[in-house]
């Protein structure tokens, strides 16, 4: 354990823990902190953020700390510098260099430098959740088309899915599907080819959909992260870049953590492993 003698100093503001102090003066590797709400878990990251830097270990623009909803970043950022005021570092590091944001917007700004390799186009677009449904329905004949009866039948093996009775309901059905295939890194060629008529045709509405998206120069959230995802794959020198500039990072509320973001975050972080992720254990 190594803290910093000016967070030391802060025994009192407010009183530490020794496991919070073990966390926050964990500095080198990865950590995995589970606990419950409530229990100082943002207060500890900011805290470990600060001591990193007060001990040298990295500079402000090297650190990367993610949190789950922009509100979360804008809260996390707010709270840092309050303790850095208090721990009375905020004139020794420019802690607006900070990388403090969510996944989503780590990868768009990733995206907007690196954006000539990848198939994006300059001035991309980006689709929130409602624009999604609304690009779905203007190319609904285009992504579902001919498949709207296979589709629209009850799927049931072993497990109900869902009836897509409704246009809408086969929109927001195929949103659901499509978010999932990117963000669990699903070969759409091997639902294609499962031999089940339900899977098939989400494959090819999921192939048809991308086409659409890439076609017209735009992006949802989901993809702008297996977009990063497969830059670092297949961008060797991209990669080395983008890792070597990042030392450190921090992962606030990671139970909401997706497969992608976790492997998207271990490539991030593939130069040294200082990866230190804090979350809930009590999943309602
Ligand atoms: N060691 C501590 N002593 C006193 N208050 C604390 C301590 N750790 C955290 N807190 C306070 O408890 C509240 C909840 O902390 P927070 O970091 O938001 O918890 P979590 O992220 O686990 O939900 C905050 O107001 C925080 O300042
Ligand atoms: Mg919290």
């Amino acid at each position: 354990m190594n803290i910093a003698p000016a967070i030391r100093k802060l025994s009192d503001y407010p009183k530490l823990n020794q496991d919070q102090l073990e966390v926050i003066g964990h500095t080198d590797g990865p950590l995995l902190v589970i606990a419950g709400p409530g229990t100082g878990k943002t207060f500890v990251i900011i805290l470990r953020a600060l001591n990193t830097l007060l001990l040298g270990k990295a500079e402000p623009r090297e650190m990367v700390l993610c949190t789950f909803t922009e509100k979360a970043a804008f809260e996390m950022r707010d709270r840092l510098n309050a303790a850095a005021r208090e721990i009375k570092v905020d004139d020794d590091f420019d802690l607006s260099e900070l990388h403090i944001s969510t996944i989503h917007s780590l990868c768009n700004t990733l995206l907007r430098k690196y954006r000539h390799k990848t198939s994006l186009g300059h001035n991309y677009e980006t689709l929130d959740d409602l624009t999604q449904i609304l690009f779905i329905l203007e190319h609904f004949d285009e992504i579902i088309g001919d498949d709207y009866g296979v589709l629209g039948v009850q799927y049931q093996k072993g497990r109900y899915f869902s009836r897509w009775d409704s246009k809408r309901r086969a929109i927001e059905g195929a949103k659901e599907y499509f978010n999932k295939i990117t963000e669990e890194l699903i070969d759409s060629e091997q639902l294609i080819l499962s031999g089940d008529r339900f899977l098939s045709a989400i494959g090819r509405a999921y192939r048809a959909y991308q086409t659409c998206l890439f076609n017209e120069n735009r992006v949802d959230f989901a993809h702008l992260q297996s977009l990063v995802y497969n830059l670092l794959l297949n961008e060797p020198d991209v990669a080395d870049e983008i890792a070597s500039s990042i030392r450190y990072i921090l992962i606030d509320e990671y139970q909401d953590t997706n497969y992608i973001q976790e492997q998207l975050l271990l490539k991030l972080i593939s130069h040294t492993n200082n990866i230190c992720v804090v979350g809930d254990d009590d999943q309602s």
